[in-house]
């Protein structure tokens, strides 16, 4: 190694993390059965509410993000029951293992890799094919940088008052501008590692009233992620079990840190760096992975004809100290992906980009040094003047 390397993120998951408020766990000294940890959390729901931009009850676990997206199913849907899943991604596929672990009938609605889900398509189905208990989507499907447009999808399930919608929005959350409340998203889960800016661990799920009516009525085994149970107690500032105390305090100094930035100014900051990383990649010649919709969250951009995306991670870790993601299942090796959730600034990605400039001529794909560089300083000064 020549020199200094530092280490830098630009995975959509975990992110980087917020020093301070990762420096308020070195003091907390905590036992979860006390009247400070309950005021504790107490606030930390208040906040997480904010976050989430609804008035709905929202869920703390101790988990990935992947434990709210089980519970959301065993909480709302029987044995037996059908539901309806679109799927365009790795994480759209993750709704339809877990409903197939449950023993559900699950109808997918699946799009090709790098689009984003045809919300007609869903009305003709719940129009055609009988009742569906529930429908699951991502509001941001990671895995090819595309968000689905769950405004409508929504709008468009409030019209049946026995199926719910469930959004993932995993990476949507805080980087897009959701309305829960008004758009009917009956249940929004969410995880500590995106733009909470926290360490993995936790995951959060909304629930709204028709989803708690639906939760009181359903049958499927159910012990750890028990919905109603957790609602019971962390409205007295408990949870059922004992909590990862330590992300609990990271995540109510994020979330202050979240308060002071606005919600708003937060999805802003995804917004213009998402913007301004397409921007360079077309500078660069690079083509996106995603077709239509791309996502704030992030970006999959497809390696150069005859590159493999591997190894443009491999040479931005090795020479720059960088971590993108590689492409995920039959993905890998096709497209790397930056992320901009959360803790990233407009420096950060000028220098990401500096980098992948000297990556990709090194790597063999000829472009101009500093052309990427200067598209995101466009995009930054009319943006931000
Ligand atoms: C959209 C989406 N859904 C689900 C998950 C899974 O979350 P976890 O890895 O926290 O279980 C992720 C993680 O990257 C994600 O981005």
């Amino acid at each position: 190694m020549a020199g200094i390397l530092k280490e830098r993120l630009f995975t959509p998951g975990p992110t980087p993390l917020l020093m301070e408020a990762q420096a308020r766990t070195l003091t907390a000294t905590l036992h979860h059965r006390t009247e400070s940890f309950r005021q504790l959390m107490r606030e930390t729901s208040g906040h997480l509410k904010y976050f989430y931009n609804t008035q709905n009850d929202v869920l703390i676990f101790s988990s990935s993000g992947t434990g709210a997206m089980e519970g959301a199913i065993s909480n709302l849907v029987s044995p037996g029951e059908r539901i309806l899943v679109g799927t365009a991604g790795k994480f759209g596929e993750r709704w339809l293992e877990l409903a197939r672990s449950y023993g559900l009938e699950a109808v997918k609605i699946e799009t090709a890799y790098g689009h984003p889900l045809p919300i007609e398509e869903f009305d003709r189905r719940l129009r055609s094919e009988g009742s569906f208990r529930a429908v699951f989507i991502q509001a941001t499907e990671s895995s090819t940088g595309v968000s689905h447009d769950v405004e409508a999808l929504g709008k468009l399930v409030q019209n049946y008052p026995e199926t719910v919608l469930v959004v993932d929005a995993i990476t949507g959350l805080g980087t897009t501008a959701l309305e829960p409340d008004s758009w009917g998203l009956d249940v929004v889960i969410g995880g500590s590692q995106k733009a909470l800016m926290i360490p993995p661990g936790l995951a959060f799920a909304s629930v709204s009233e028709k989803a708690w009516n639906l939760i009181e009525k359903s049958k499927s085994p159910r012990y750890y992620f028990d919905f109603a149970k957790e609602r019971k107690n962390q409205a007295k500032g408990e949870t059922s079990y004992t909590p990862a105390t330590t992300l609990v305090v990271s995540l109510h100094a994020a979330l202050e840190y979240i308060r002071q930035v606005g919600r708003e100014n937060l999805i802003e900051n995804a917004a213009t760096l998402a913007l301004a990383t397409r921007e360079a990649a077309r500078a660069l010649e690079l083509k996106l992975f995603a077709q239509s919709s791309p996502a704030n969250a992030l970006t999959a951009i497809s390696a150069p004809e005859g590159l493999d995306s591997g190894a443009i991670v491999k040479e931005m870790r090795q020479r720059f100290g960088i971590i993108i993601a590689n492409g995920q299942g039959t993905m890998k090796g096709k497209i790397f992906r930056l992320a901009h959730l959360g803790y990233y600034d407009m420096p950060d990605l000028f220098a990401a980009l500096a980098a992948l400039e000297i990556t990709l001529n090194k790597a063999g794909h000829r472009c101009e040094l500093g052309a990427g560089v200067r598209a995101a300083q466009d995009v930054y000064l009319k943006r931000r003047g």
